[in-house]
């Protein structure tokens, strides 16, 4: 749980930034073409249960219809049970039948520049080839099916597959480690992975299937392992133990392309992505078919206002929460055109994304302020040698986005007119829930605005009290929306307590937020031990294990420092065992030490070492007094500390702060 109760120091940044007088109406034109409409805010508040149900018979084609709308057993939801269906189908045959087979699913673009087109067809016959060969390595509807790809067709394809058996599929993040690997197959119990030899990234080959390897010496569930091959022998030698892995093209590509979809429960789990908390053990968010799908195809369709002929790209990556709803399952199930990249945005050089919107015609983005942040940075000459006149939409997600660089995705990337939807979720919430809604809403530059229609977001003090407009506190959701987490994989008291326990009957989302007179949105960014590097979220407390695993350490503390690119950047405190020397070796040994343990992703930007950590008496790391050392800050209240020599030692010291 959270350790502490004040709001992060950015909140006086915020201040500033709620002074941001600048407001961006909706044009005309794209008013009188918008899919959202202001009266779906009230429709959906008149009655919440029956606006979801409304759409839930609409979009989704059931095998057998549900029979209620929501069963609501404080924490734990079941949304609209006695209904069966199969979410593959939902996503891929349903449009094959309506005539649109030829419609393009996927543009996939390699890093090297080789190219695939996979239509809704295509999609149809490779899902159903994928879903048999599951069914000849022994998967059946339940197991659980680990999936640790690069962002090559395949991999929905993959998921796709389980979904059509049923089977719940676990994404694990291309960029991380055996180990974390390893974890998230022993926490879901996997039967199978699937994987590649390797993928593409920033021109060289990344190996994968070493990594499964290594995994599968602590994860004794895996019976079979399939292999797609992307990069060749060549590049990466794979080893193929016998009996147990299989290439994709042996055994996949041989199999008949005809399957019929699995009905399954609409409580049944679609999927477990696992995610950092508040400790070191990663937790498994589950995941469920039909309030998922209506959730996740519903809020696509609105927020980014899609039509027929849209080029979609939202440029995550699958292995993220952001890809599953928006790049797989939403998308898919609204029958859009989408846009796969595998590699980085610098490869060959910086204009990479621009050079495949111009030649794609690409029409919505959405994307991470890392991401914008690290393009403005490269400069606006990048997508000035392009013609980027398609785009007519973007979009934002996984960290707040500052005014600066939501100007400049405005006018550089939009040409001043595309409406920008800077969007708020989690991976537990599988849909967005704070937005504007495009064609409505008026925005302001560094505003997630509002809640989507039919949730009820709040923002309240220490006690639960909602706070006044103009006030800041705790973001909380006060009633159930259909693609919530069903639970934590395995453990109903975590789940309990992390979300459900802070405000008794509220979901708290664990960031900080302030809503200014108007009543517009202002995420403050996380407000527990929890950083966001990048829009990926990092446990302070996963990094410090990883640093204590080292037998030289004796304790570490881990913060986020403010970053103008990255949001937030890792800095540890390490201290040594008596004896051992600090020197600049130990400091990267250990940096390479946690990119192994856990992922590239994890790794301190800063590391320093200290004599001592400021603690209170009751020996608890006080984590806001790091921070303000780490930012160079005036110190906060210090009065709670057990030795208060402490912190001036650290500040004399914090010169030493190497940044790499
Ligand atoms: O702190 C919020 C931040 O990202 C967290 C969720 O991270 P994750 O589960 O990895 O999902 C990221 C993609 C949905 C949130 O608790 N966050 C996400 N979107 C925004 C955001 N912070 C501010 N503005 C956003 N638009």
């Amino acid at each position: 749980m959270t350790t502490e109760s004040t709001l992060p120091s950015s909140a006086a940044e915020i201040e500033n930034l709620m002074a941001e007088e600048r407001k961006f109406p909706p044009s005309p034109g794209f008013v009188a073409q918008a899919n959202a409409k202001a009266s779906l805010y009230e429709e959906a508040e008149r009655d919440f249960e029956a606006f979801w149900a409304k759409l839930a018979r609409e979009r989704v084609a059931w095998y057998r219809p549900f029979d209620t709308t929501l069963e609501w057993d404080l924490p734990f939801a079941k949304w609209f049970t006695g209904g069966t269906l199969n979410v593959a189908y939902n996503c891929i045959d349903r449009h094959v039948e309506r005539g649109l087979g030829s419609k393009v699913a996927y543009h996939w673009i390699g890093e090297p520049g080789d190219t695939r087109t996979i239509t809704y067809a295509d999609l149809q016959r490779e899902v159903s080839k994928a879903a048999n060969a599951l069914l000849e390595l022994g998967v059946r509807t339940g197991d659980r099916v680990a999936i640790y790809m690069p962002m090559i067709p395949e991999l929905p394809i993959a998921m796709l597959a389980c979904a059509r058996i049923g089977a719940p599929h676990t994404v694990v993040f291309g960029g991380f480690s055996a180990e974390a690997l390893a974890g998230r197959i022993q926490d879901s119990q996997a039967k199978m992975v699937i994987t590649a030899d390797g993928g593409w990234r920033r021109g060289k080959a990344a190996m994968l299937k070493g990594a499964v390897d290594e995994a599968l010496d602590t994860a004794p569930t895996i019976e079979k392992v399939l292999v797609v091959r992307r990069i060749g022998e060549h590049d990466i030698p794979v080893h193929m133990e016998p009996g147990r892995d299989f290439w994709w093209h042996d055994i996949v590509e041989r199999q008949s392309d005809q399957h019929t979809p699995v009905p399954v429960d609409s409580e049944h789990m679609l999927y477990l992505l696992y995610t950092s908390g508040t400790t070191a053990k990663p937790k498994g968010i589950l995941h469920t078919s039909a309030g998922y799908l209506v959730g996740t195809s519903f809020t696509h369709e609105m927020i980014f206002d899609l039509k027929p002929d849209d080029v979609y790209w939202c440029a995550a990556d699958i292995g993220w929460v952001t890809g599953h709803s928006y790049i797989v399952y939403g998308p898919l199930a609204n029958a859009a055109t989408g846009i796969m990249y595998e590699g980085t945005p610098d490869t060959p050089a910086w204009d990479r994304w621009w050079q495949i919107i111009e030649d794609y015609k690409v029409s919505i983005l959405y994307c991470a302020p890392t991401a914008i942040r690290a393009f403005m940075k490269q400069g606006e000459q990048w997508p000035r040698q392009h013609d980027l006149s398609s785009l007519r939409l973007l979009g934002s997600v996984g960290e707040p986005i500052n005014p600066e660089a939501w100007l400049w995705y405005h006018e550089h990337i939009g040409g001043g007119n595309a409406p920008i939807v800077d969007t708020w979720w989690q991976t537990e919430t599988g849909m967005i829930l704070i937005t504007p809604l495009p064609g409505v809403t008026t925005t302001k530059p560094g505003s997630a605005t509002f809640a989507f229609p039919g949730i009820s977001v709040d923002v309240v003090d220490g006690n639960g009290q909602s706070v006044p407009l103009g006030g800041g506190g705790y973001l909380v959701l006060k009633r159930p929306w259909p693609a919530m987490l069903r639970g934590i994989y395995g453990d109903p008291e975590r789940y309990k307590q992390t979300y459900w326990s802070r405000f008794p009957g509220m979901y708290f989302a664990g960031d900080g937020a302030k809503r200014d007179t108007e009543g517009y949105l202002w995420l403050l960014g996380r407000v527990d031990d929890v950083m966001n590097v990048s829009g990926h979220r990092i446990s302070t407390i996963e990094v410090e294990s990883a640093l204590v695993d080292d037998k030289r350490v004796a304790e570490a503390a881990v913060v986020g420092k403010n970053d103008p690119i990255t949001g937030q950047a890792i800095f540890a405190f390490v201290i040594l065992k008596s004896g051992i020397e600090a020197d600049d070796d130990l400091a990267n040994a250990l940096r390479d030490h946690v990119a192994k343990v856990i992922s590239p992703i994890a790794k301190p930007k800063f590391l320093m070492f200290t004599p001592d950590l400021p603690k209170t008496r009751s020996g608890k790391i006080m984590r806001r007094l790091l921070r303000d050392i780490a930012e160079g800050r005036k110190l906060g209240d210090t009065t709670t500390l057990a030795d208060s020599n402490v912190v001036t030692t650290i500040r004399e010291r914090s010169g030493v702060a190497e940044e790499v």
